[in-house]
């Protein structure tokens, strides 16, 4: 019997195939075909996405990790909320591209939100997919990556969005000071989002497409009747420059997504490990003498201190965070001979280096972070003292300050500062010296470590001589030089034990390489407690 004489439709024909057991061919093929679709997204959300000079999410991760090294987890997810609609819409995915991968054949945990899909908003089960790769970054000892494109809580899931964020930020603090935390701003990131960045150890922006936010300026405008756009409010120069917020800010994406590859470079995957060496450059034997020529002797003259530091690590190449803000102290990772070293310096360029609340945030941070994963602390000092005035005093320059003092007095990392010139009171004191546990003191033949330099001195301390002087100029002189003879001159400090060796300029960078493989097997364990109580 042939098929037309069967007494039965095409369709019906059809219908009863499909409801044969399905072969493993059109498993795998149905299985491929929803696994492409998802892949590509929706067209329209795509194409609104590249107008708006963004990539989509899967493009982001393409740029961050190994070419083929992604290995997405919960694909299929679909959230499971009712009401407003939700039970009609169901994408897969729920909005985040989540997984693990490689970065220069190490391993890391990825998040990647969707724009394309409720906004990136976060629901119960997009949040869920994200501390679920937080648990696995957390448990395998890899870096963990966030890329946030996200108009923040899913309204429509209600407190269970709510819920979603606090679950996540509970994981950010648990994994802090275990795996490096790396949130990348490529989008809005509004509401909840905002505070996964500022809990992350690093905080990368892009270009004119990335903001952050708690509220975006249609509810700043319904609650203050302040009209701002979205970049003065909170855009990648705001953050930069201004907050504080966002430690590295690029032109685009691209290069956004390529710089967390470099920074993951000089990093450790946890804070058992360290960070990646590269074989020895001979800088134990490397003589600059052109540092001698980029420092002027006269302790106020100025001089760009990232000269400085370029002279002293290797290749002249370093990595500066918060490169924008608070620029009167350069924080970067860089290598010396090899090695990986945070690097903290004050910058006589800006402010004549002085310390402010913003400089003393900044490098606190900086030093936790190297402590936490175990890179070591190189101090180039050169500074007037803290900014006087009622507008830091207002600000908590005290409160913020002693946040550096916190930071540097509880580093077991091996640490190594060098007085270039000017070293005054409490800064003295707060940029890694003896008292505080410096492991090795150098200084310059200019270094000036003293209360204060000889000018004030000199002021407070012979005031009624100087009014009583028949030729007040010269009698200043003269007492300026007594100051200078007896108590700063360059090798006052040493002398007392508090400096272990006064260097030629030419001889930094072979005396920090001497140093760093003399202190690199340093132990040191402090006495148990729950947890100090660091200012905050
Ligand atoms: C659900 C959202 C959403 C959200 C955006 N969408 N934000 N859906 N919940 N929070 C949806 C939109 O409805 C729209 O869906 C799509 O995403 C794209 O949004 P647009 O507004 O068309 O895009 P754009 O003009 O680029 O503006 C992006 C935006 C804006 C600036 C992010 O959407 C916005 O202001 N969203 C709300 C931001 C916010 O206030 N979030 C709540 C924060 S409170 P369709 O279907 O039209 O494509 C919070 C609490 C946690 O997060 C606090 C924890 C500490």
């Amino acid at each position: 019997m042939s098929i037309f004489e069967l007494d039965i439709t095409p369709e019906a024909l059809e219908e009863a195939v499909r409801a044969l057991p399905p072969s493993m061919a059109r498993l795998r093929e149905d299985l491929s075909r929803l696994r492409r679709d998802i892949a590509e997204g929706r067209p329209q959300g795509v194409e609104r996405q590249h107008a708006l000079g963004k990539l989509t999410a899967r493009e982001r991760l393409d740029v961050l990790l190994d070419e083929g090294s992604f290995v997405e987890l919960e694909m299929l997810r679909r959230h499971r909320a009712q009401g407003l609609g939700m039970d009609r819409q169901r994408p897969h995915t729920d909005g985040v591209v989540a997984g693990s991968g490689t970065v220069e054949g190490r391993r890391v945990f990825v998040y990647a939100q969707d724009f394309t899909v409720f906004g990136g908003s976060l629901g119960e089960a997009h949040a869920l997919k994200i501390q679920k790769v937080m648990e696995l970054a957390l448990s395998t000892g890899s870096p963990f990556i966030g890329l946030n494109d996200s108009g923040g809580a899913r309204i429509q899931e209600g407190v269970m969005s709510l819920n979603g964020y606090g679950g996540i930020f509970q994981r950010f603090v648990q994994a802090s000071g275990v795996i490096p935390q790396i949130s990348v701003v490529l989008g809005p990131c509004a509401g909840g989002a905002a505070y996964s960045t500022a809990l992350a150890d690093f905080t990368f922006m892009a270009g004119d497409t990335s903001q952050l936010y708690l509220t975006g300026p249609d509810v700043v405008e319904a609650v203050t009747g302040e009209r701002v756009t979205h970049a003065e409010l909170g855009g990648a120069q705001v953050h930069g420059g201004k907050s504080g917020l966002a430690t590295f800010v690029h032109d685009d994406e691209e290069s956004c997504l390529l710089a967390v590859r470099d920074l993951l470079s000089m990093l450790p995957s946890n804070n058992l490990g360290r960070p990646p060496a590269l074989p020895p450059q001979g800088a134990t034997a490397d003589l600059r003498p052109r540092l001698a020529e980029i420092v002027p002797a006269e302790p106020h003259k100025l001089y760009d201190m990232r000269l400085v530091m370029a002279e002293i690590v290797d290749d002249g190449d370093y990595l500066e965070v918060h490169h924008g803000w608070a620029r009167n102290v350069i924080c970067a990772l860089a290598r010396i001979d090899g090695e990986v070293v945070g690097v903290v310096a004050n910058q006589p360029m800006v402010l004549a280096g002085v310390l402010d609340a913003s400089a003393a945030q900044k490098a606190a941070r900086f030093v936790r972070f190297c402590d936490a994963f175990s890179i070591p602390l190189v101090t180039l000092v050169d500074v007037p003292g803290f900014l006087p005035g009622k507008d830091q005093e207002h600000a908590g320059v005290i409160r913020h300050g002693a946040k550096l003092l916190y930071a540097y007095c509880e580093a077991t990392v091996p640490r190594i500062s060098v007085v270039i010139r000017k070293a005054y009171g409490g800064a003295y004191i707060v940029m890694d010296s003896r008292s505080i546990g410096t492991d090795l003191a150098l200084a310059w033949p200019t270094n000036e470590i003293a209360v204060m330099g000889a000018e004030g001195a000199v002021n407070v301390i012979h005031r009624r001589r100087l009014a009583a002087a028949a030729d007040p100029a010269a009698e200043r002189a003269e007492l300026l030089e007594q100051y200078r003879q007896e108590l700063i001159h360059p090798t006052y400090t040493a002398e007392r034990g508090l400096v272990d060796d006064v260097i030629d300029p030419a001889e930094t960078r072979a005396a920090l390489a001497r140093g760093l493989a003399m202190l690199r097997d340093k132990r040191k364990h402090p006495a148990p407690r729950k947890h100090g109580n660091v200012p905050l």
